[in-house]
């Protein structure tokens, strides 16, 4: 069985002071979580404080990005090294916003998660199609080669470590989230591919989340979906009582 994954991505959003408070509210509220996994995401400067605040509790600790490179002339990048060191355990790999805003492309996403994974962090690669391709019906051609070389050269072994998040791009920050049967067909399809392409021991272990405008109200539904084993939240992780609305809704 999969362990339920709820993770934050709180983007460029909340800084070490604001930060801290969102996570003692959380904390607060962790004695009637059910038996999730629950990481939360801040920003680069607000890791030490957040982890910090967290350190011993029942929420960990990741980053949204890093650079492939362990050090060197790279102005403004972050490597998975130092990532480590202010207590990261994950870091989100992918991100449509990184991909459509600042030109990721998928054999820049593998680079990075091949480091992710020597150094040993959990990254959460994350997948998904614009509206355009949507309506184009392309897409799981474009999730599956999304797929194909973001995890290009990966081992059997090392999946045992990767997280895939379906976020399609539509129904990201927009309101519009993807109904159960569509998610629920992109979930089936990446489990799938996990199966050709890793074998059956990888395709049962893998957790695939979903994103785009997971609330309180629609988490449950999405949940109980079997081949959805989490979420990725943006909005509502920012803030306490929609995110332990989101973490209780995997009861
Ligand atoms: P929203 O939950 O705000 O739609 O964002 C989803 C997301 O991009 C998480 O990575």
């Amino acid at each position: 069985m999969r362990r339920i994954l709820i993770a934050g991505n709180w983007k460029m959003n909340l800084d070490p002071a604001e930060g801290t408070s969102l996570v003692e509210d959380l904390l607060d509220a962790a004695g009637g979580w059910p038996d999730v996994d629950v990481v939360v995401c801040p920003p680069f400067v607000t890791l030490p404080a957040v982890a910090e605040a967290v350190a011993g509790s029942p929420i960990e600790l990741g980053a949204q990005n890093m650079h492939h490179e362990d050090a060197g002339a790279y102005t403004a990048e972050v490597s998975a090294g130092m990532l480590l060191t202010v207590g990261c355990k994950w870091v989100i790999l992918g991100h449509s916003e990184r991909r459509q805003l600042f030109g990721e492309t998928d054999t820049g996403v593998n680079r990075k998660v091949k480091k992710a994974l020597h150094a040993g962090l959990l990254p959460i690669v994350c997948v998904g199609e614009t509206l355009d391709e949507r309506e184009a019906s392309r897409t799981v051609e474009v999730v599956k080669k999304q797929l194909r070389d973001g995890l290009a050269g990966v081992t059997v072994e090392e999946m045992n470590e990767v997280t895939i998040a379906y976020e399609p791009v539509w129904a990201i920050g927009t309101g519009k989230v993807a109904t159960i049967e569509q998610a629920g067909e992109v979930h089936e399809f990446i489990r799938s591919w996990l199966n050709e392409t890793f074998g059956h021991h990888i395709a049962e272990r893998v957790r695939i989340l979903y994103g785009g405008s997971v609330k309180p109200d629609n988490a449950a539904a999405l949940l109980a979906h079997p081949d959805i084993d989490g979420a990725l939240v943006g909005g509502a992780s920012l803030k306490a009582d929609l995110f332990d609305g989101i973490i209780r809704a995997a009861e």
